[in-house]
């Protein structure tokens, strides 16, 4: 087994304050791009807030909660990019998908313009809207061309322009900032697919339109997730006002779920004030350098390859080169080291992925210790 590259670096008393908040992980949690770890203090909240329910009633233990929501929708909305009244807690961001293809103005037979490493059951969702989807050019990295989106933009301009800021399955960003600007001034809205970019890098750039759950970079609870929609579009979508809503509701709220996990809602408004605690700018700049150490270390491992060189992110995709299958070394990983990972399967990103690849995803508290555990498990075998 050859030896992986050793680092002495100690861990930042910061990212090791961010590891007690969670306390200790049954093995090493490399899948944050799954789900994060959430914190006793996140999980706390939940429990207490489904006893309050049966303890009070839940629709009162809702509007005993109604502070604490209300402060993590601001946040949020806040670190989205829209106003209070622009943000939706939905279940996930398939949820929220699926909620934008309904309301927003539409027609079937437009056009969607995406970039090849597009999520993939997004690309799904659109074909079943009746929308057609268009591929935008891009640079040899794969992010997208901004110079072509500009020209394309005012040459054939789809209806939409929708991004995943940061991919799935390697490390690659989305340049949401610049598209938002070219869009916006082209009078075309731009969509984010933010799943894997809120609590990883900024997503408060100008989109018209950003979704996410609350269980990835941000670790909130499961089952809860935003929808995030920009003023000028409130008035504009297609929604129905039940009756029983009061008159002055903001629009984006009808698109709320009638009824929902409002513990996860405390959850995800908990972890929300402990992630800005901590400090988004630390945190985004503190993942890009695990993603980077992460690609120092895996890049000289026999066996395998980095995916890709696109701009960095916190997530790597490894490609198998000596024949290895991917979801029997994701087991092994997890039933022999106690190490989580996910075998990413091309159905992620269908345009761009031609294999199946070993996603690793630390978070904030990964050490050289913990790169050098996965490189050692990874040479095993
Ligand atoms: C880029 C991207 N978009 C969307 C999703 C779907 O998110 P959810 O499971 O919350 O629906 C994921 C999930 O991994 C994702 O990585």
């Amino acid at each position: 087994m050859s030896a992986p590259p050793r680092s002495d670096d100690a861990l930042d008393q910061r990212w090791q304050a961010w590891a007690e908040q969670r306390g200790p992980a049954a093995g090493l949690h490399m899948d944050n791009a799954a789900a994060g770890r959430s914190s006793a203090e996140v999980l706390a909240a939940v429990s207490d807030h489904a006893q309050l329910e049966a303890r009070v009633g839940s629709y009162v233990a809702e509007e005993l909660a109604a502070p604490v929501i209300g402060a993590g929708r601001a946040a949020l909305a806040s670190l989205m990019g829209v106003p209070t009244d622009g943000l939706a807690f939905v279940e996930s961001a398939t949820a929220a998908l699926a909620v934008l293809l309904r309301c927003w103005p539409l027609r079937a037979g437009d056009t969607i313009a995406v970039a090849p490493s597009d999520w993939g059951p997004a690309l799904e969702g659109f074909a079943a809207r009746g929308l057609r989807i268009s591929e935008l050019a891009i640079v040899p990295d794969g992010q997208i061309d901004l110079d072509q989106l500009e020209r394309r933009l005012t040459t054939a301009p789809p209806a939409v322009v929708h991004l995943t800021q940061v991919a799935s399955h390697r490390s690659l960003v989305q340049p949401v900032a610049q598209a938002a600007t070219l869009c916006r001034a082209a009078g075309v809205p731009l969509w984010v697919d933010a799943a894997q970019a809120l609590g990883h890098v900024d997503t408060a750039l100008g989109a018209d339109a950003v979704y996410a759950p609350g269980r990835k970079w941000l670790a909130g609870p499961r089952g809860v997730g935003v929808l995030a929609v920009g003023e000028a579009w409130w008035r504009r979508l297609n929604l129905t006002v039940p009756a029983m809503m009061p008159a002055e509701w903001p629009p984006v709220r009808l698109l709320e779920s009638h009824d929902a996990h409002v513990a996860g809602r405390v959850g995800l408004a908990t972890a929300v004030r402990q992630y800005l605690g901590t400090g988004p700018a630390q945190v985004w700049q503190r993942l890009q350098q695990v993603g980077q150490e992460t690609r120092k270390v895996l890049g000289g491992l026999p066996g395998w390859q980095v995916a890709g060189g696109g701009a960095p992110s916190a997530i790597t995709g490894l490609r198998p080169v000596a024949g290895q299958d991917v979801p029997a070394v994701r087991r092994r990983l997890l039933d022999e080291h106690a190490i989580v990972t996910t075998a990413a399967v091309t159905a992620r990103a269908p345009r761009e992925m031609t294999e199946t690849l070993l996603r690793v995803s630390p978070h904030v508290d990964c050490s050289a210790a913990d790169l050098d555990r996965l490189y050692a498990a990874l040479a095993d075998g």
